[in-house]
């Protein structure tokens, strides 16, 4: 079942970036988020944004050839001191990867999954997550269209709307 969406208008990468960092406040132990977008959509730059927000100081780069990226979490943001976890299944062939490469395993233990192109491994993560959809406005420049949509109970129990404030 499809929960209420936010749609959201960022005109820059910054701007991006503070959505993302927004975003992360949300964030629990287990969470998922599915970005979805065609090629420089800014799912790494949001993703950048998220793992600021959630405490890491890591830089963050594209993993497309790596397929997921860990990044510990400092222990006060998290408790027990936990893990983001940053993909890219791009690359993957199917859904079936998702128990392959330990994720599932991952979030059962407590780590917070950001995955891009995420829509290839829905099959494998059951029903509950977060989707932004990102999207060009016009090739020619920086803006962009944000579509947050949460599936599941736990999404559609909490307000999106601080993300836009
Ligand atoms: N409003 C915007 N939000 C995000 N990125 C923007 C924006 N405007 C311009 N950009 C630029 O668009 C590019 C987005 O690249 P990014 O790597 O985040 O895309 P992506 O969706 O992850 O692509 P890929 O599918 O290749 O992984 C960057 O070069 C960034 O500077
Ligand atoms: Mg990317």
């Amino acid at each position: 079942v499809s929960g209420r969406s936010l749609l959201l208008r960022t005109a820059s990468r910054a701007e991006t970036v503070e959505i993302g960092r927004k975003l992360a406040q949300l964030l629990l132990p287990g969470d998922i988020v599915i970005l979805r977008g065609e090629l420089g959509a800014g799912k790494t730059a949001l993703t950048t944004g998220i793992i600021a927000g959630l405490g890491s100081t890591d830089q963050v780069t594209s993993p497309t050839f790596t397929i997921m990226r860990h990044h510990d979490l400092p222990a006060e943001q998290s408790g027990a001191g936990r893990q983001v976890l940053h993909l890219d299944a791009y690359r993957l062939a199917s859904a079936d990867d998702a128990e392959d490469i330990g994720l599932l395993e991952l979030l059962d233990n407590g780590a917070i999954a950001i995955i891009e192109w995420g829509e290839r491994l829905l099959g494998a993560l059951g029903s509950e997550y977060l989707d932004i959809e990102l999207a060009h406005v016009d090739e020619d420049d920086d803006v962009r269209t944000m579509t947050i949509t949460g599936f599941g109970d736990r999404w559609n129990a909490l307000d999106l709307s601080v993300v836009s404030c």
